[in-house]
């Protein structure tokens, strides 16, 4: 189905190779490239930033979608757009303006989403549908991967799948709906039927080691 998208998180790539493993993934057949940005502050880990996504652009056209573990949020939004993100996806409690944040996102060219924690409530939406992209849904803690699905994210999945519907019906927009944490062969189609659209999965598809592997895990992920 074309409406379902798979987004590996580089997060679990070999970052020593990161352009080829970027190529290999989308051959592979993954749909976008989940960029994942921890500042050790907002998170307790550190990854990469701006300088890092524009060295990996020229090494697929698929869309780059940029998940911002930062704060604060809004002086790296104009290098990511510069960097070449499709999508810029912010956590909003790390933001002191999260309306502000959105319009700078979409004046920068990209498509904005908020990012919303297991504990963080879908009210969060409310005000801000006409901003919106899309939303993601984090289904772990954010700051590592490699961690177990939180069950209670089908509950809220559904929700929210429910509140983009009703949107979608009285005004004719499309939001994308994103999950991102512990996304597995054994659990894909659990979260799909909950409402999700985009799969991010880091350690489950690079766990594939090269380009055949990868490519059998994600053929997986479609059939399921
Ligand atoms: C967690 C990141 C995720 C993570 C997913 O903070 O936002 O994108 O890399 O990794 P897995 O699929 O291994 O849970
Ligand atoms: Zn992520």
């Amino acid at each position: 189905d074309n409406r379902f998208k798979i987004a590996p998180s580089i997060l679990s790539a070999d970052f020593a190779r990161l352009g080829a493993e970027v190529e290999d993934v989308i051959k592979a057949g993954a749909d976008w490239i989940h960029f994942d940005v921890m500042d050790n502050h907002y998170v307790p880990n550190l990854t990469f930033g701006p300088m890092v996504c524009k060295a990996i652009r020229p090494w697929t056209k698929a869309p780059i979608d940029v998940h911002l573990m930062v704060e604060p949020v809004d002086s790296l939004i104009e290098p990511f757009a510069k960097a070449g993100a499709d999508y810029i996806t912010f956590h909003p409690e790390a933001s002191r303006h999260v309306d502000r944040t959105l319009s700078l996102i979409r004046e920068n060219g990209c498509k904005a989403g908020l990012v919303l924690n297991p504990a963080t409530s879908l009210d969060w939406l409310t005000y801000e549908m006409d901003k919106i992209d899309m939303v993601l849904l984090m289904s772990v803690n954010p700051g590592f991967g490699g961690q177990s699905f939180i069950p209670e994210t089908l509950h809220k999945l559904q929700e929210c799948r429910w509140i983009l519907d009703q949107y979608e019906k009285k005004t004719g927009k499309k939001i994308l709906l994103e999950v991102d944490g512990g996304v597995k062969i054994d659990n894909i189609a659990e979260i799909a039927a909950a409402g999700a659209e985009v799969f991010v999965a880091g350690s489950a598809v690079f766990s594939g080691k090269n380009y055949e592997g990868y490519k059998k895990i994600i053929n997986n992920f479609r059939k399921e």
